[in-house]
């Protein structure tokens, strides 16, 4: 039986709208659980607590790739794999090389990650005998794309990739041009662990949503980063620099209390802060704030620091919304010298694992994702000749 509304769907399901799908669940995944009431996060039954004291970011890889720790072996033979594909191709390259260098390392990393495919002559089968090949692939290159990229807009030499060394010690050493501390290694490590896996976000959805049309792995994480490149997901660790660079701007008594007063007074958003899910400040949060304390005072932010505590105490008082992952992130990377601009891409760096750890899942139970729009326009009108209209 139609409605009298005309809605194209029968009474009993005339459509309940979630808008942004609030709520919705789509999938079952054995990636990660979060519970957004309490703040815990889990990836494939490992608190993230545990992974951020004892895991490596390869360990983590292994883990969302597989649904369990990887043994001492196996360990090894990824992270062989892992250094083995760093390398560019050439054309990746030459596209790297002569790329506006005002472009965004976002959209520089959206095209090299979709160029990739026309050098892998297994991209365009569905074949789950090649997905993980496929993953260990685009996750080894990614730091390649971004810390190549950087340089060449900086008027630098590329730097070669080396053939030992963790994801985060070779990405600093291809960034920086010589090899990263122990303590900046561990750093980038935690940062790469921190934000590997988040359940059904807007990124990852995009990534499942592509996959279940059956294209392809570099057109899947290609549609996540640019979904991934946006303020209101992982655009936001950017965003935060900005805020805090304009606050930097006016000089180190700069009252972060006022601005953040002043911006939901102009019914502003202020990045870093709120989250569809956690209610309570973000468990990724913690491990990034005390990074963020204890490197400022190293490097001599703590200016950043301080307006960060500001910021959040006052959103807290006024709008009791809580920090998100991208919030003292940003502090993190900036006191360890990488450039604002960069934080999203290292974002998906990590990201990536994930994104793909969830295409091999849904390839694995496959259906096409086709939700409903309900049609709100007019219907029936008359056709007016272009001359006439
Ligand atoms: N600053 C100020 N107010 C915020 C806010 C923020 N960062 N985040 C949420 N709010 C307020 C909204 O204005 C809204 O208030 P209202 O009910 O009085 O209108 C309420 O909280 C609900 O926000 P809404 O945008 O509907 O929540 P959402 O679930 O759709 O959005 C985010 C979640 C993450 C998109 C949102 O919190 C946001 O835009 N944050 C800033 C960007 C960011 O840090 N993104 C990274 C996420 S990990």
């Amino acid at each position: 039986m139609s409605s009298g509304l005309h809605t194209g769907f029968d009474e009993q399901e005339y459509p309940h709208i979630n808008k942004g799908l609030d709520g919705i669940v789509a999938f079952s995944t054995t990636k990660s659980f979060i519970d957004g009431k309490v703040g815990d996060l889990i990836y494939s039954g490992y608190h993230i607590d545990t992974l951020a004291e004892n895991a490596t970011f390869e360990e983590v890889c292994f883990l969302l790739w597989n649904d369990r720790l990887p043994n001492s072996q196996e360990l090894e033979d990824l992270k062989a794999k892992l250094i083995d594909k760093r390398e560019l191709p050439e054309s990746v390259l030459n596209y790297i090389k002569t790329t506006s260098t005002d472009a965004e390392p976002m959209s520089v990393l959206r095209s090299a990650v979709s160029m990739l495919a026309d050098s892998d002559p297994t991209f365009g089968k569905f074949d789950e005998a090649l997905f993980m090949e496929q993953a260990i692939s685009i996750t080894a290159r990614i730091p390649s794309i971004i810390a190549a990229f950087d340089r060449v807009r900086k008027g630098k030499e590329i730097v070669a990739p080396l053939k030992e060394g963790s994801t985060a010690f070779n990405f600093l050493y291809m960034l920086n041009g010589e090899k990263p501390g122990e303590q900046a290694e561990k750093t980038m490590d935690l940062c790469l662990i921190l934000h590997a896996e988040h359940g059904m976000n807007a990124s990852t959805f995009t990534c499942r949503t592509i996959c279940a049309t059956m294209s392809d792995m570099y057109s899947a994480v290609t549609g996540a980063i640019g979904a991934l490149k946006g303020p209101l997901h992982g655009g936001a660790n950017t965003a935060v620099m900005n805020t805090l660079l304009e606050l930097a701007e006016q000089g180190d008594d700069a009252d972060a209390v006022a601005f953040t007063k002043k911006k939901l007074e102009n019914k502003e958003k202020m990045m870093g802060f709120g989250h569809r899910v956690y209610k309570v400040f973000d468990p990724r949060g913690y491990h990034l704030q005390k990074m963020a304390k204890a490197l400022s005072e190293e490097t001599g932010h703590e200016n950043l620091y301080r307006w960060s505590m500001d910021m959040l105490n006052t959103m807290k008082e006024e709008k009791n919304i809580d920090p998100n992952v991208d919030f003292f992130s940003a502090t993190v990377y900036y006191s360890i010298g990488i450039q604002p601009d960069l934080y999203t891409a290292i974002f998906a760096m990590s990201r990536v694992s994930g994104w793909t750890g969830h295409f091999v899942e849904q390839a694995a139970n496959n259906r096409l994702i086709r939700p409903r729009a309900l049609y709100v326009g007019e219907k029936n009108l008359d056709w007016v000749p272009v001359e006439e209209r």
